[in-house]
């Protein structure tokens, strides 16, 4: 797809800052409806995946109608929060009203919706990508502190000519960073979080290369535009991120890398710090969830079936093939590795019966709940 939603001066319908009305009552039903898709999809799924900042924050998106959020309800919720709004714009936008909208608290949304055809993933950032993807960030009072730093960085790199320096750093953390919570490895950048796909490779693949954030090495990494980032980087709470934010001193740092070559975003350096996950979960206690619980938490589990007992849920998975079922089997198996919780199941060819329940909590937790999205998630991506 050409990239249609970059221009060189804010075009008509746009103030000189780039912001534009939204229009929220000129959006078709259609819009609205591929909204509510990508929102079905992703919200469940990434539960287990996602920064509890961002599922803490996905709140502020259940508006009291469905389809895409009216701006006027999101920035009355969002403006309670942290003091942020969201502000419309056509695309792409440049660097300076950018990094101006970050620094006075003005998150910039592109206006438009990608169609039905392009459900996982568009070129060009949309609206379901800056609102979902990012918005939900900016009710975590630490990120909202990185964000406004990072605009006021952007407008001095701008002066500096340093402006692509400090870009990768967006790229790598505001995009597609990974934080550590209660030790486990959870996504926070949008760029993963409005795609399931790329977030579970970038949480849960055994190969996906994970390096501690340092400043300057960022800097110097260049980055992938239409596929799987090569390396991501890691903090481990947003505290940390906020710290080295405000204790670099980015001058410094862009004098240090300007007069070296670029790395390669596959490249590998003496000085990486790789991140090694440690075993989530083991001796933490696993707490039975109680009727009232289960009951609210199953219709978000539709193909799922309740066991008699109340114990166990179980849903049979129909795929092509045998090829296509075992596929989903080593696909399901590095997830519940990762979360450290297994399914018991069958497969026969084309099927795979799988039953979820916790013998320590003797029935059903949220592990279950949690690795039955997750295994729903992988299914429909397959
Ligand atoms: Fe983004």
């Amino acid at each position: 797809m050409a990239a249609t939603h970059i221009f060189d001066a804010p075009p008509p319908g746009c103030a000189s800052d780039w912001t534009m009305p939204q229009n929220w009552d000129a959006f078709t039903a259609q819009e609205h409806q591929v909204w509510d898709m990508l929102l079905a999809k992703h919200a469940q799924a990434l539960e287990p995946l996602a920064s509890r900042a961002f599922l803490k924050g996905l709140d502020i998106l259940n508006m009291s109608r469905p389809g895409i959020p009216d701006h006027r309800e999101l920035n009355a919720r969002l403006k309670d929060s942290n003091g942020w709004e969201v502000v419309a714009v056509p695309g792409w936008i440049p660097n300076k009203p950018f990094f101006t909208h970050l620094a006075n608290k003005r998150f910039p949304a592109a206006n438009f919706m990608r169609d039905g055809k392009n459900m996982d993933y568009n070129e060009e950032p949309d609206m379901f990508h800056d609102i979902f993807g990012h918005v939900p960030m900016l009710t975590d009072p630490v990120f909202s502190d990185f964000l406004v730093a990072y605009g006021e960085a952007g407008l001095r790199a701008e002066h500096m000519g340093a402006a692509d320096y400090l870009g990768r750093l967006w790229l790598y953390t505001v995009e597609f960073g990974l934080v550590v919570e209660d030790g486990e490895l959870r996504a926070y950048g949008g760029g993963l979080l409005s795609s399931l796909a790329e977030t579970t490779h970038a949480v849960t693949a055994p190969d996906a290369r994970r390096l501690w954030l340092d400043i300057p090495r960022v800097m110097r990494t260049g980055y992938n535009f239409d596929s799987f980032q090569h390396v991501y980087f890691v903090v481990e709470s947003f505290d940390e991120l906020l710290r080295q934010t405000e204790e670099t001193r980015f001058a410094d740092v862009y004098a240090q890398v300007m007069p070296l070559p670029d790395l390669a975003p596959s490249a590998r350096t003496q000085e990486d710090r790789p991140f090694m996950p440690a075993k989530a979960g083991d001796d933490r206690p696993v707490e039975r969830l109680s009727p009232r619980q289960r009951d609210a938490l199953l219709p978000g589990l539709e193909a799922w079936t309740l066991a008699d007992d109340g114990a166990a849920i179980a849903r049979r998975f129909v795929f092509g093939d045998f090829v296509a079922a075992f596929g989903f089997m080593t696909r399901a198996a590095i997830v519940a590795e990762r979360m450290n919780h297994h399914p018991e199941w069958a497969n026969v060819y084309n099927r795979v019966d799988v039953r979820l329940t916790t013998h320590d909590a003797d029935g059903l937790s949220m592990r279950d709940i949690a690795l039955a999205r997750a295994l729903d998630a992988l299914a429909a991506s397959a």
